[in-house]
C-alpha cells in the first residue's frame, strides 16, 4: 500500500490495492487509520461487484440502507444509486444527489459514520471529465476558527429537517428528474431534530463542526432569519478554496469519506445523454451528537 497525501487537509489516494481480491487484517487495519485520520481517501482501477462492495463496506460497521429504498440497486438493499440515468422514463437512482454542501444523513438520530461511493459511469464532454466532488475537512475548519466563534459554536446546536431539504430537491429537478415525495412512513423515520453544531471526533479527538448548507436551517433557539447570516459565514469558512480537495472522477474510482469530520457537494454539470452512474453504501454511525426530536414541520 502506497499513499499519495497531496497538499490538502484531506484526499490522500491509496495506490496498489485491489480490493476485489480481499486485504488482510493488518492491510484493513492500515487503511482504517488512514481513513481516521486523513477524513477522505480515495482508490483508482478498483472493479467491486455489489457483494463485493458491501462486504467491504462491512468490515466498518453495520450497512445502512437508506431511507430512500426507492434508489436502492434491486437486490442490493445497501447499495443506494446516485444516477441521472433514467429507465421507462425514470431515474433509477438518487439524480443530482448532495448538490450542494452536507454530510450524509446528518439529520437521522444516529447520522452515519462513513461512506463510500464507487463510480460505475463518468460523464465525459470534449475530453473532460464532468460531475466532479468537492470535499472540506470540518476538523481543520474548526481548528481554524478564533476562539471566540469556536467558544459561541461549542453552545450552540443545529436544527436539521431532511424533508424540507427534499421538498426543495424535489421543486429543483421537478422538470427533468421528477423524484417522489417522502412516503408517511420515510417522513417517520427522518423527524425533525437538532444535533450538537460541534462533534467531537471518536477516533481522533478532534472538535468537528456539524452544521451545514443543506440540511441545517438554523441554530435551535434563533429564528432562521437570526441564523442564516451565522450559517453562511461558517459554510464560507469550512468551504473556503485552499481547504478543499476536488475529486476529479474516473470509472472505477473507490471514494470513501468519514461523514464526522467532513463536508462534500457533488457538481451537477451534466445532463443526460451523459450518464453518472455510483454505487454508494454508507455506514451507520454509533453516536446520536445529542439528538433531540423537535416539534414536527
Ligand atoms: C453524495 O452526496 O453522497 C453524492 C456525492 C456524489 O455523487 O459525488
Amino acid at each position: 500500500m502506497d499513499i499519495n497525501a497531496g497538499d490538502r487537509p484531506l484526499g490522500a489516494e491509496v495506490r496498489g490495492l485491489d480490493l476485489s481480491r480481499g486485504i488482510d487484517d493488518g492491510t484493513f487495519a492500515a487503511l482504517k487509520a488512514l481513513f481516521d485520520r486523513n477524513g477522505m481517501i480515495y482508490l483508482r482501477g478498483q472493479s467491486l461487484a455489489p457483494e463485493q462492495l458491501v462486504a467491504f463496506t462491512a468490515r466498518f460497521g453495520k450497512p445502512d440502507r437508506h431511507v430512500r429504498q426507492e434508489f436502492a440497486l434491486p437486490g442490493h438493499p445497501e447499495i443506494h444509486l446516485i444516477s441521472n440515468v433514467k429507465e421507462n422514463e425514470r431515474s433509477i437512482g438518487s439524480a443530482y444527489a448532495g448538490d450542494d454542501w452536507h454530510t450524509d444523513l446528518c439529520f437521522m438520530q444516529h447520522p452515519a459514520r462513513y461512506t463510500f461511493l464507487h463510480a460505475i459511469e463518468v460523464p465525459m464532454k470534449d475530453g473532460r471529465v464532468l460531475g466532479d466532488t468537492h470535499f472540506a475537512s470540518t476538523a481543520h475548519a474548526y481548528d481554524a476558527l478564533d476562539a471566540e466563534t469556536r467558544g459561541w459554536l461549542d453552545r450552540q446546536r443545529g436544527v436539521f429537517q431532511y424533508h424540507r431539504a427534499q421538498e426543495r430537491k424535489r421543486a429543483q429537478r421537478a422538470k427533468d428528474h421528477a423524484r417522489p415525495p417522502l412516503t408517511a412512513a420515510q417522513k417517520a423515520a427522518t423527524p425533525d431534530l437538532s444535533h450538537d453544531a460541534v462533534i467531537t471526533h471518536p477516533e481522533t479527538g478532534r472538535r468537528c463542526i456539524y452544521v451545514n448548507r443543506t440540511y441545517t436551517f438554523s441554530f435551535e433557539g434563533l429564528s432562521e432569519e437570526d441564523s442564516a447570516p451565522l450559517l453562511r459565514r461558517l459554510h464560507e469558512h469550512v468551504t473556503r478554496e485552499e481547504a478543499v480537495y476536488v475529486h476529479r472522477w474516473q470509472a472505477g474510482d473507490l471514494v470513501m469519506w468519514d461523514n464526522y469530520s467532513t463536508q462534500h457537494m457533488a457538481v451537477g454539470d451534466y445532463a443526460l445523454p451523459l450518464r453518472r452512474l455510483m454505487h454508494r453504501t454508507a455506514i451507520c454511525g454509533t453516536e446520536a451528537f445529542g439528538a433531540k426530536l423537535l416539534p414536527q414541520s
